[in-house]
C-alpha cells in the first residue's frame, strides 16, 4: 500500500543535504510512502501516483518526534510532591522510592495499561519512537517485569536498575546485584543500560561498574548525568563512549569540551527543569560548541510528568536558547542520534515512514503557540494512527 502526502506548507526533512538550514526545509514538496518506508521525496508536481492520498492542507510536515528518554513503567503519581515544589521545596530524587512502592504493588495488567495510556498520549502528540526505562522495580523480579512491560511497546528498552539504592539496602551490595543477577535478567529485554550518576544516587565508581557490566552484557550505554549538581557523570559517559549523557543541567567548561570532542549526545530534558524549578542548562552554548543535542521528555511521575515533545520544543526555545529550527532538529534527528538510529527522525527515502502533519504552516508554530494541540495527523511506520 502506498500513500502520497501532498500540499505540505513546509517539509521539514531534518536532513540539511535535502533543503535549507539544519532542518533541510523545502517548500512545494511531497512525500511518498510504501508500506513502512518513505520511498520518494521531491517537488510536488513530480510526485508519482500512489494508492492513497493525504492532503496536508498547507500544514507543515515533520518527521515523527523521537523521545529518547522516558520512564513510563510505573504506578501512582506524585502530584502532591509537585505542589510542594511549586511552594518552594527542593527536588532531591527522594520521591523515587514512593513510586517504587506503588509500582511493586501494582499487578501486571495495571502496569501495562498505565504504560499503554502514556505511550498513546505521546503518540497523539507526535512521538513515533520512544525509549522506555525500567527503574521503579529495583529487585530482580520487579525490574524484569518492568522491562518486559516496556518491551511490549518499544524496541528501545533501557535497564535502569541503578536508579537509586532501594530503602534499607547497602549501596555497594546493591550495585553488585545490578551488575550481576539483575543484568542477567535484563539482557533478555533491554537494548540499553542507564545509571543515575548523581548526588544521592550512584557515585563515579559504582556508575562505571554498572556501565561496564552493561557493556559486557551487550547493552549500549546511557547516563543520567549532572542533573542535581556538578559531578562526574558527563565525563564518565564520554570516557565510556555512551550514546547519550542526559540532563546535563550543571556543566563545567571541561564537561562541554568533553562532549564537543565526542560522539556522546547531550540529551536535554527541559520538562525536568520546568517541574523542579531548577535552572535550565544552556543549550545555546552546547550547540555552538558543536555538541550534538537531543531533546526528550524524561516523562516520569516525579521530575517531569509530561509526554509532550511539542512542549519540550517550546521550553528549549524559550529557556535554553535554541532556535525553533535547532529545537525541532534536536527533538527528531537529535533523538535518533541519541539512540544511534539513522532510520527515524528524518524524512528521506529509506527512512521509516514516521511523519507528523501540523495544524500550522511552519515548525515555528511549535514554539510560537505553546500548549496548543497542533498535531493534526500522525503516521507511524506508514500507518495513519
Ligand atoms: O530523570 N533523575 C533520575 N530519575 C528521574 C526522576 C525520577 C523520579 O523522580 O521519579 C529523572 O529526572
Ligand atoms: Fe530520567
Amino acid at each position: 500500500m502506498s500513500l502520497l502526502i501532498d500540499n505540505c506548507g513546509e517539509l521539514v526533512t531534518c536532513d540539511p543535504r535535502r533543503g535549507d538550514g539544519p532542518l533541510g526545509l523545502r517548500t512545494d514538496a511531497a512525500v511518498v510512502v510504501a508500506d513502512t518506508e518513505i520511498v520518494w521525496v521531491g517537488h510536488s508536481g513530480d510526485a508519482p501516483a500512489a494508492d492513497r492520498y493525504l492532503d496536508a492542507g498547507g500544514g507543515a510536515v515533520l518527521p515523527g518526534f523521537v523521545d529518547s528518554h522516558a520512564h513510563l513503567v510505573f504506578a501512582g503519581d506524585r502530584a502532591a510532591e509537585f505542589a510542594a515544589r511549586m511552594a518552594g521545596q527542593r527536588y532531591t530524587g527522594g520521591g523515587i522510592r514512593t513510586t517504587v512502592e506503588a509500582t511493586r504493588a501494582a499487578d501486571d495488567d495495571a502496569l501495562r495499561a498505565h504504560t499503554a495510556r502514556l505511550v498513546g498520549e505521546a503518540l497523539r502528540q507526535g512521538t513515533t519512537t520512544i525509549e522506555i526505562k525500567s527503574g521503579y522495580g529495583l529487585t530482580v523480579a520487579d525490574e524484569r517485569r518492568s522491562l518486559r512491560v516496556a518491551a511490549g511497546f518499544t524496541d528501545e528498552v533501557t535497564f535502569l536498575g541503578a536508579h537509586v539504592v532501594p530503602a534499607g539496602a547497602d549501596a555497594d551490595a546493591y550495585t553488585a546485584l545490578v551488575c550481576g543477577e539483575m543484568m542477567d535478567a535484563a539482557r533478555a529485554y533491554a537494548a540499553w543500560v542507564d545509571v543515575f550518576c548523581d548526588r544521592g544516587a550512584f557515585d563515579a565508581d559504582q556508575s562505571r561498574a554498572v556501565l561496564t557490566a552493561g557493556r559486557a552484557a551487550g547493552l549500549g550505554l546511557r547516563v543520567h548525568a549532572n542533573q542535581l549538581g556538578p559531578g562526574p557523570g558527563v565525563q564518565l559517559a564520554v570516557d565510556l563512549g555512551a550514546a547519550s549523557a542526559d540532563h546535563c543541567t550543571h556543566l563545567s567548561d571541561a564537561d562541554v569540551d568533553a562532549l564537543a570532542g565526542s560522539a556522546t549526545v547531550a540529551t536535554l530534558l527541559p520538562g525536568a527543569e520546568f517541574s523542579t524549578r531548577s535552572p535550565y542548562p544552556d543549550g545555546r552554548r552546547l550547540w555552538d560548541a558543536g555538541v550534538t543535542v537531543a531533546l526528550a521528555t524524561d516523562c516520569n511521575p516525579g521530575s517531569s510528568f509530561t509526554s509532550s515533545m511539542p512542549f519540550c520544543v517550546a521550553l528549549a526555545v524559550r529557556e535554553m536558547g535554541l532556535t525553533p529550527a535547532e529545537a525541532v532538529w534536536s527533538a527528531t534527528a537529535g533523538g535518533a542520534r541519541a539512540l544511534r538510529r539513522d532510520d527515524v527522525g528524518v524524512i528521506r527515502p529509506g527512512a521509516r515512514a514516521d511523519l507528523v502533519v501540523l495544524d500550522a504552516p511552519s515548525h515555528l508554530h511549535l514554539a510560537y503557540r505553546p500548549g496548543v494541540p497542533l498535531i493534526r495527523d500522525v503516521i507511524r511506520a506508514g500507518e495513519p494512527t
